[in-house]
């Protein structure tokens, strides 16, 4: 069975020099969140942790593009203005404990089990390897560290050094400027078809990595590659000697 797709252009590519991944949903399981959302709010977790999802994004776009980016706030606060208007809209009564539960969550997610061998797989081949992500450095740190992920990552790069959210030009030029690469010399990874979708626009070559077997987005562009694990990043290099 074939578990990873290029597209017909994609063996004529080069072989990326380093590979950038997105962070919440891609090397970060953010599942556990409404595992929580679920015992706090029953029969309500699901919805409460997909509107909040859908508003976070939201209103990184609506900062990122509305006056000249003066209403920016760093991920961290508006991953809780998120939380907090979800559960207004859903009429569900978030206390202070239960607002810090679910914060917490967020801070402290598990990685996805196959993100150490992958990023080790691309060290061995002398690959540079990075997140670049909308979320603040404060929560990537964090994160990475939870998630024992220090030392496998040569680049923790947050959109925050630009104040302006990705889907934005200047939030994905930071993984040149990091990398010292051309977008076309670099592999991007996202599990949001958004995501995958704009890098691929920006230059990137992308693999968008869909693990709940969702639809792409529907804009005429397809990404370099498709796949269900971060293992299928391996598929943009020659196998290991
Ligand atoms: C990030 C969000 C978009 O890490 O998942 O950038």
């Amino acid at each position: 069975m074939e578990k990873s797709r290029a597209s017909a252009t994609a063996t004529s590519r080069q072989q990326p020099q380093a590979v950038l991944f997105d962070a919440y949903g891609t090397l970060f399981d953010v599942y556990s969140v409404g595992l929580v959302a679920e015992q706090l709010f029953p029969g309500r977790g699901e919805a409460l942790s997909l509107l909040w999802r859908d508003k976070q994004i939201e209103y990184t776009r609506l900062v990122t593009t509305s006056n000249h980016g003066a209403h920016y706030q760093p991920f961290w606060q508006l991953t809780q203005a998120s939380l907090r208007y979800a559960c207004k809209r859903l009429q569900l009564t978030l206390n202070p404990e239960a607002e810090l539960q679910l914060m917490n969550q967020y801070r402290h997610l598990s990685a996805f089990p196959e993100n150490r061998e992958v990023l080790q797989a691309l060290k061995s081949r002398g690959i540079a390897t990075g997140i670049l992500s909308n979320g603040d450095p404060e929560m990537l740190g964090i994160a990475v560290r939870s998630a024992g992920l220090d030392g496998l990552l040569d680049h923790v790069i947050s959109v925050d050094a630009v104040r302006k959210y990705k889907t934005h030009p200047e939030a994905y030029a930071l993984g040149e400027q990091a990398t010292g690469l051309r977008a076309p010399q670099i592999a991007f990874v996202s599990s949001n078809s958004w995501d995958a979708l704009a890098a691929t626009w920006y230059g990137y070559q992308t693999l968008w990595v869909n693990r709940y077997a969702l639809p792409f987005e529907e804009l005429g562009t397809q990404p370099t590659r498709t796949g269900r694990t971060l293992t299928d990043v391996l598929d943009f290099f020659a196998p290991a000697a």
